[in-house]
């Protein structure tokens, strides 16, 4: 028998609950048969430089080290628990934070975890064929850090559902090992995760637009009133902020190293720019475009009874809780959200209860507008007149009030006839991603080299130089 409390680092005493031990003994095979058969291809005897979780504590959460990724440590780990933590929000406000399940919010919880939880193993999967055509060894840690770190993400959720959820929460332990992204009879649960990563530029979109989605989703569940679901998402969250930065690193250093060669060359069109072998500009619109809209529809509809649910039973709070000065009820508010009448977008002012996907699409909405700005300085320092753009809220959506309608990158109603023979110029045709891939058929793996069409980073990992052997292939 395999000493678990060894393997499984953890600080929920694991050790001393045999049942739950046992659960996580027999769930963990299965974990690894998932691992071998959908992680990363061709990657299992590498030794990657990853950052492992050993702590909660602040300062010196994780330790780094080369690691076979198999034999990675994936661990359960909470934020501490604070005696005085109340549900902060909804009809519960006030009451003590519920250390176990209230049985009659046992079902809701449960999908609520499940939903999550099923987005961390999906993303695994999208990426797996990454590492074949990597940038640099830098870039292929940081996919391999992602990845191991969605494990964990996984088996955080699993450890709620075996602690927590008794027999049901084994069996959607299980289940969440056999989805499959993409897959026609066994898809993820939802719609963005089941979106193929074919290629590196779509992996950064992915972790700057789709991880940031997961921090959002995370953080509202980080103010849960079921506390062991809180303190476990507060601390995913640490390691979530890594998985963005990676994403919107990457994008600036294909957009700083455009308008280089832009620059250099003194050219300007997209035929001339993809011909010195750099992905132009306006390729990095579209897939912005499409990237951006399929992850805002992951919030969910405009007006839901379901989110009035989650909030009032005190299950999902909004996007810094405790830090907004209201009544913490909400029944008395109201909340903007659109509509399509006739040709026209109108704005409708509903119950803010039933607007808080809306709600935290829209604080979502306002981190990414940030992100944007920040990759629009690479080209203003570099004196190109392009701009990036977010297109309107109902842009290509498929969720919500927008669904159903085609609205351009401007937010204006067409008719589907007038929006496809737009949709080429908004979002990436077949050309685009065969060219994109193009640039992407083999991988760079000298260290301290980078494919053409990408800068270096300004700094290694862990202060480590970047001609560090950040992956060793043996
Ligand atoms: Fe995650
Ligand atoms: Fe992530």
């Amino acid at each position: 028998m395999i000493d678990y409390t060894e393997k499984i680092p953890n600080n929920v005493d694991l050790g001393r609950d045999r049942v739950l031990q046992r659960a996580l003994e027999h769930w963990q095979p299965a974990y690894m048969g998932w691992w071998y058969d959908m992680g990363p291809t061709e990657s299992h005897n590498y030794e990657v430089y990853l950052r492992t979780a050993i702590t909660v504590e602040p300062d010196g959460w994780a330790k780094f080290g080369y690691v076979r990724m198999p034999e990675y440590r994936w661990g359960i780990f909470l934020q501490p628990r604070s005696a005085e933590r109340q549900v902060n929000f909804g009809t519960h406000k006030g009451d003590p934070a519920w250390q176990e399940v209230p049985g009659e919010y046992r079902s809701t919880l449960r999908r609520v975890i499940v939903t999550q939880g099923d987005t961390e193993p999906a993303s695994v999967e999208q990426q797996r064929m990454l590492g074949m055509c990597c940038p640099s060894l830098y870039d292929l840690r940081n996919i391999f850090q992602v990845n191991v770190e969605e494990g964990r993400h996984l088996w955080a959720m699993v450890y709620l559902l075996h602690r927590y959820f008794g027999r049901d929460g084994r069996e959607e332990a299980e289940a969440l090992l056999e989805r499959r992204s993409g897959d026609v009879d066994n898809p993820r649960i939802l719609g963005a995760f089941n979106e193929p990563t074919p290629d590196w530029l779509a992996f950064y979109m992915f972790t700057f637009f789709t991880d940031r989605d997961g921090k959002f989703q995370l953080s509202a569940l980080a103010e849960s009133g079921f506390d062991p679901l809180a303190r476990t998402c507060r601390f995913m969250l640490t390691e979530e902020a890594h998985h963005m930065f990676v994403g919107e690193t990457g994008v600036s250093r294909i957009l700083q190293r455009t308008c280089e060669v832009m620059n250099e060359h003194k050219v300007e069109t997209p035929a001339e720019v993809r011909a010195l072998g750099v992905i132009d500009l306006e390729t990095m619109q579209k897939y912005l475009n499409f990237h951006y809209s399929v992850t805002i529809d992951l919030f969910g509809s405009d007006a839901s009874s379901n989110a009035a649910t989650y909030y009032t039973t005190g299950l999902k709070g909004r996007y810094d809780e405790t830090k907004i000065g209201d009544d913490h009820i909400l029944a008395d508010e109201v909340y903007p959200v659109y509509e399509v009448v006739g040709n026209k977008i109108v704005e409708k002012k509903v119950p803010a209860l039933t607007a808080l996907n809306e709600r935290l699409r829209d604080d979502y909405i306002h981190e990414i507008q940030a992100g944007v700005d920040r990759w629009n300085r690479v080209m203003e320092k570099a004196g190109v007149s392009f701009r990036l753009r977010l297109p309107h809220k109902g842009f290509h959506r498929a969720i919500g009030n927008f669904a159903g309608h085609f609205i351009s990158a401007d937010g204006e109603v067409l008719t589907k006839e007038a929006w496809q023979n737009h949709e080429r110029e908004w979002l990436p045709a077949p050309e685009d991603h065969a060219f994109v891939q193009s640039l992407m058929t083999g991988r760079v793996v000298e260290p301290g080299k980078f494919a053409n069409w990408i800068a270096p980073p300004i700094r290694g990992i862990n202060g480590q130089p970047l001609n560090f052997e950040y992956v060793r292939f043996n």
